[in-house]
């Protein structure tokens, strides 16, 4: 259990609140580079941190990240004629470059040099990943870009869907650390009363959630898990291990399927899936698979048609009927939307003092220590140690491994990572 002020220490995204500066000092996801498709496009509006931004790609296809309000009387720049190298704001035709210089003041007189002593705050961009990441923390403080390894790849073999959750990014954060889930939530075949036969058919190397064991230890960047359990295919001898990473402050690398979950404000996140593969991926069947279509799971501004308004269109009949392999939880097509549907169901920001954890809830608990650990750390020294350029964000990912039973995970861990990592 974790009390209401640490919850809240932990929750608290804002501008000036712990946490918001902590995390105001890594890079963050600001959007899909797909939601700005060309130069000149049309600008798009950012909710980050609880606070309110808007993007751009200009005529040279450099995007810029700046406060949503015009720096001369404050009319959204949203509105606003992106073109010619600039966002020129609607109201009196000032108009920024992506660096925030002010090119223009059309309204004032000609011997006005009013644009050479105004900056509009824009922040620095890197787009890599199919996703714009930027960085709004104090630019003295302004840490390398990570490089995740995803965000290498060749874009062919990777689709990045985002979806937002209504609620906060750390009880988001919870429901992907949360593992003991999959084999209900998303599964429940057992608990549907189908026969071995029948489960075996769709998973066949499926073991009972009971039955594994969870592990966890700390990193330099935050924490790994391992869910353990005897091998299938060599029985006895050998141990299966799935290896999660997580890095401080959103970043959760499933074995090789990262999750961002980015925070809007204290009552909304945006969930970035990332799918990978070593060929092509099919990206219209992933998004399908995963519930993220634009025009049919969610809305150009990647806000989802399914949401507690409309009960996340769950199917009772489906439900009854027990066909489905989805018809546990009667929320088909996209584990995701069934992720959501249960964690938004909580409410914004739940109360924690009432939750009774078990012991499958280890890793849930380890992320709470550390992310508080971290932002405590930080208000006394305003120093965050993750950042350490020695940290080989690039490397950190999820494993799956079979490993000789007496063999322990962590070491298998520290020869991908190498550095004592
Ligand atoms: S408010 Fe934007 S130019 Fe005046
Ligand atoms: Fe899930």
């Amino acid at each position: 259990m974790v009390s209401r002020e640490a919850y809240e220490l932990l929750t608290r995204v804002g501008s000036g609140t712990p946490m918001g500066e902590l995390i105001r000092r890594f890079w963050v996801p600001a959007c899909l580079s797909e939601e700005l498709p060309e130069p000149d496009c049309d600008p798009i509006r950012l909710r980050l941190l609880g606070e309110d931004y808007v993007a751009f790609r200009d005529s040279d296809g450099r995007v810029g990240v700046m406060d949503e309000h015009c720096p001369h009387r404050g009319a959204s720049l949203f509105l606003g004629r992106n073109e010619e190298g600039g966002l020129r704001c609607l109201y009196h035709g000032w108009k920024m470059d992506v660096h925030g210089n002010v090119l223009e003041t059309p309204c004032e007189p000609a011997e006005s040099r009013i644009r050479f002593h105004v900056k509009h705050a824009a922040y620095p961009v890197v787009e890599q990943g199919d996703v714009v990441w930027t960085y709004l923390g104090p630019p003295d403080k302004q840490p390398p870009f990570p490089n995740f390894w995803w965000t290498t790849v060749p874009p062919e073999n990777r689709c990045v869907g985002k979806i937002d959750y209504a609620c906060n990014y750390l009880q988001a954060i919870e429901g992907a650390i949360d593992s003991s889930h999959a084999d209900v939530l998303h599964s429940g075949y057992e608990l549907l009363g189908w026969g071995e036969g029948e489960i075996r058919q769709v998973e066949p190397g499926r073991t009972a959630a009971r039955e594994t064991r969870w592990e966890a230890e700390e990193s330099a960047y935050g924490f790994r898990y391992a869910a353990v359990r005897g091998s299938r295919a060599n029985p006895g001898t050998h141990k299966s291990v799935r290896v999660t990473e997580f890095a401080v402050p959103f970043h959760c690398l499933l074995s090789d399927v990262p999750h961002m979950f980015v925070p809007a404000d204290d009552e909304s996140t945006w969930f970035y899936d990332v799918r990978t593969q070593s060929k092509p991926v099919d990206r219209q069947e992933t998004l399908t698979r995963r519930g993220e279509r634009v025009g049919v799971d969610v809305g150009p501004n990647r806000r989802k048609t399914r949401t507690v308004a409309n009960n996340w269109m769950q199917d009772r009949a489906a439900m009854r009927a027990k066909k489905e392999v989805w018809s546990y939880s009667g929320i088909a097509w996209g584990k995701p939307h069934q992720d959501m549907a249960v964690i938004e169901s909580m409410g914004p920001v739940y109360d924690r003092t009432k939750e009774h954890l078990g012991i499958q809830d280890v890793g849930i608990v380890r992320m709470r220590q550390r992310m508080l650990s971290t932002v405590r750390r930080f208000i006394e020294t305003r120093e965050v140690a993750e950042l350490d350029p020695s940290v080989p964000y690039d490397r950190i990912r999820g494993y799956v491994y079979e490993l000789p039973a007496d063999m322990p995970w962590q070491l298998a861990v520290y020869g991908e990572l190498r550095d004592g990592y």
